[in-house]
Order: C-alpha cells, then structure tokens, then sequence
C-alpha cells in the first residue's frame, strides 16, 4: 500500500491488517518523540477526519502541519500541485488531502517521495472514513462475512457509500443501498429496497448526510425526509434487536434520523468518531512503514 486513495484498491488482508493495527494502537499508551511530519491540506469543511487525524499524528508522535487554504499562497493561484510539493520540500513525510474534487489525488500520485492518504475527494471516496466504520462494525459482530448492510439516503453524493460499499464487498457482506428518488447512483451496482424493508432486514444501518453542498440540479425537502426516507422512531422498533446505526456525521439531526435515536442504544454514531483516531494511526503506521519510515517508535507502536 504506497498511497491511501480507494477502498477498491485494498485486498480483504490489507482491510484486516488496518482494522487489526488500529485496535493493538488503541491499547497502546507509549509517548513518542516529534521526528515526523504531516501536512494537513484541508481545502473543505472537516471537524472529525481533521481533528481525528491530527490527534492520530500526536499519538503517534508526529508534528501535524496546519492548514488554511484562504491564508495560503493558493489564494494567489497556487496550484494543488505546488502547494503540496512545498510541503514535501519543507520536510512534510506524508501528505493528507481533503479535496471538493472527485480525483485530486491524480495530480499528484507518481510526483511526490511521500505517501498520500485521502482524507475525503468531493462525490469520489472516503477510505478513511471506511476503515473507521469497518472497525466498529468488526468490533460489534466480529466479522463481514453474510453481514447485511444497507447504505442509506444521499447514495448520489456520498463518497462514503462509494467507499464503504466497495470495501464491505471485498469482506464478503451484502451490501443494499436504499435512497429517495433522485439519490440513486446508477455507477454503483448495488440492489435497492425501500426503507421500511432496510430497517427490518438489516445488521447495519448505515444513513448518510443529505449533501446540500454537492447538490447542482436538485433540491431536497428536508421537511418530509425523515418521514418519507429517514430513520424515525416507528422505524427503528422494526429494526432487529443486534442491529446497530451509523452515521458518518455531521448529523443534520430530525431529517436523515430522529435526534432522539442519534444516542439511542443502539447507535455507535460517537464510537465512529473515536474509532477514527484508531482508524487514522493505523493507516499512517502502515503507510509510513511501506515507505520505509523505520522511526523505531512508529515501527514498535505497529507490531
Ligand atoms: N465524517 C466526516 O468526514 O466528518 P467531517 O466532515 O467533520 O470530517
């Protein structure tokens, strides 16, 4: 693994190897010397994945680089490129982008010595985001194996459906995507059901953000959402006892899910967020490890 971009490019054995890391860095509690670098180029809105990450990089004793692209020199017409090789120039190890575009890292990938880890690429993917929602799924059921998941709401505009549906295949789950009209995302070939069904059937009921911010031709009503589309209370009763709810987050709370289910039993919606750091450390240790970063420290925090 020599960049962090796509779910569909990891193997079941590289997703285990994350999910695994992530949990022995979780019980670990040594401190580490400042050595290593990481800039952090967050050219969109982001409190978990940003903050998730710099907290990965502490823990992990790296010196997070800061960010502001409004303060940067790409208010003068830097370009992506530029702007990342002066970080590598400067002395970054590893490059973490937030991008609106769907493919950033194509300007990129092949021109750097340092890894790339995608920290959210406009509708494209979310992999970090992935391995964090795996790891609590592997956490509650142990395994992916005939797991039924359904992935619902804004499929069209979610790098996370893209993300989670290609890497929950990989692991042998059964992905279902249930959607309002208009949400539907004819690239992803995955069966639709309707959201009275979703909520009966499901292990995991993954709901997703209504992404008004990527939204060019359609406008959503989100007054009648959580009653057409969305998790309300009577739904959730018919959901069965194991079953668990996600949410990416940023919740827009009383349209995809009732606020009063978002802390329910039976919602792991802040264990997603602190799974992230988890989730984050593991994929930089394993990153800077291919890469040949044999800071002891890094290297003992991964065995
Ligand atoms: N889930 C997620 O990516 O949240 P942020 O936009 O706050 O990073």
């Amino acid at each position: 693994m020599r960049h962090f971009i796509s779910t569909r490019e990891l193997s079941a054995a590289s997703i285990y190897d994350i999910l695994n890391t992530a949990e022995k860095l979780r019980d670990s509690s040594e401190s580490f010397s400042q050595q290593y670098f990481a800039a952090n180029l967050f050219f969109e809105p982001s409190t978990r994945t940003k903050m998730s990450f710099l907290v990965a990089e502490k823990k992990l004793g790296m010196a997070p680089l800061d960010f502001q692209p409004e303060s940067s020199s790409m208010s003068k017409g830097e370009s992506l490129y530029d702007t990342a090789r002066t970080y590598e120039a400067i002395g970054a190890d590893l490059l973490i982008v937030r991008h609106l575009s769907d493919r950033w890292y194509d300007e990129l990938i092949g021109k750097t010595s340092i890894p790339i880890i995608n920290a959210g690429a406009g509708k494209g993917e979310h992999p970090t985001q992935s391995m964090l929602d795996l790891l609590t799924i592997y956490q509650e059921f142990g395994s992916f194996e005939n797991l039924e998941v359904v992935i619902a709401g804004d499929i069209k505009h979610s790098r996370v459906a893209r993300s989670n549906a290609y890497a929950l295949t990989t692991l042998g789950a059964k992905v279902y995507f249930t959607a309002a009209p208009g949400f539907e995302d004819d690239s992803l070939d995955f069966p639709y059901v309707a959201i009275e069904e979703a909520c009966a059937m499901c292990d995991v009921l993954m709901l997703l953000r209504i992404q008004h911010e990527r939204h060019v031709t359609q406008t959503c009503d989100t007054f009648s959402y959580l009653a057409n589309y969305g998790l309300t209370m009577e739904r959730e009763q018919k959901m069965t006892d194991h079953a668990i709810i996600l949410h990416p987050a940023p919740v827009n709370r009383d349209v995809e899910i009732d606020t009063r289910l978002v802390e329910c039993t039976r919602s792991r919606i802040f264990k997603q967020m602190e799974n992230g750091v988890y989730a984050r450390m593991a994929v930089i240790s394993i990153l800077l490890k291919e890469w040949g970063v044999n800071h002891e420290n890094v290297a003992e925090k991964c065995q």
